[in-house]
């Protein structure tokens, strides 16, 4: 979408875009330099920032050797084209992951730069998922030993439905703070406060991030459906204490279940580098004092 009249005439007309660029006072105006915006993070959530990464790239590695173990990676075969979706979208998963904490990344030298690495990251992200997408109808549609029926599983519907709001987040993000606005875009701009536009973004990119990862999880429940990680065919007695049968679930059920923890724990170390742990000791005090 190319830049609009108005958008290349000045930035007056969207003052969401002149908060994020430094001319409007506000609570993320850029001002802040780097220094003041870190400071306050806790250890804890510097070492989750580092650990997303390090299990999101984990997780990419457990992805491509399930696959591999389910055959590999091809368009020839109807199995081997539906491995790509997997795959695919862990990837977008990993690339989601950094974009989430871009404005934490201690590395990142300006806010700007923050800013590019972001949007880049949603975009690369979609494009990893259109491919997983296209991957898996091909898998459906192509023939190759008859044809599966789409869209059937409540992973798919879920799946949909996170696309949907990821795509709104993105378009929405582009025509907002990236100077790609259309007219009638900066009119509702210039009739909404400009807190409004960025609480719901910060809301729903959590909100397209966790789904993300139920989607995944459902997805891998659903391959799983097809696999046989139950042991209750070697059972002679009851199974009182299931870890000691840890060895008698099919190593590739394994590799799944350590996937699907992989995505799981690298949300939830997203989750604590993002939380605003200063306000609970603000309402404390605050309810202390009155
Ligand atoms: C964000 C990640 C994901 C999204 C948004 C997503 C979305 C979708 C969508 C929309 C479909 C329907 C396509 C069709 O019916 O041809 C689908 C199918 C499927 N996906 Fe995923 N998926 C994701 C990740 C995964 C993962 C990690 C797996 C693990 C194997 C997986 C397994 C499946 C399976 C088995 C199907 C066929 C069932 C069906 O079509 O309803 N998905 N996915």
């Amino acid at each position: 979408m190319p830049p609009s009249q108005d958008s290349m005439n000045g930035t007056e007309q969207n003052p969401l875009l002149e908060m994020e660029n430094g001319s409007a006072s506000g609570p993320r105006a850029s001002g802040s330099s780097n220094a003041q915006q870190y400071t306050g993070f806790s250890r804890i959530q510097v070492l989750s920032m580092i650990l997303a990464q390090l299990l999101s790239a984990i997780s990419v590695l457990l992805a491509l050797y399930w696959a591999h173990l389910l055959g590999g990676l091809s368009w020839q075969t109807s199995k081997q084209a539906f491995n790509w979706h997997p795959v695919m979208m862990v990837i977008a998963f990993a690339v989601m992951t950094v974009s989430m904490i871009s404005f934490r990344l201690k590395y990142m030298p300006t806010r700007s730069w923050a800013k590019r690495v972001h949007y880049m990251g949603w975009l690369v992200a979609a494009l990893c998922a259109t491919v997983g997408l296209i991957a898996v109808f091909h898998s459906h549609n192509a023939g190759y030993n008859g044809y599966i029926a789409n869209m059937y599983s409540l992973h798919s519907w879920i799946g949909a439905t996170v696309i949907l709001l990821y795509l709104g987040q993105l378009v929405v993000g582009a025509m907002t703070f990236l100077g790609y606005t259309p007219a009638w875009w900066s009119r509702i701009l210039e009739r909404t406060h400009p807190s409004t536009i960025l609480s719901i973004h910060y809301f729903l990119g959590p909100v397209v991030y966790c789904g993300t990862m139920a989607t995944i999880l459902l997805g891998l429940q659903e391959k799983e459906k097809f696999m046989e990680c139950s042991y209750s065919n070697i059972l002679k007695r009851p199974d009182y204490l299931p870890f000691l049968h840890f060895l008698d679930i099919p190593w590739v059920c394994r590799v799944s279940h350590f996937l699907a923890l992989g995505i799981f724990l690298t949300t939830l170390c997203v989750i604590i580098a993002l939380h605003d742990f200063q306000r609970g000791s603000h309402s404390y005090r605050r309810d202390r004092a009155s």
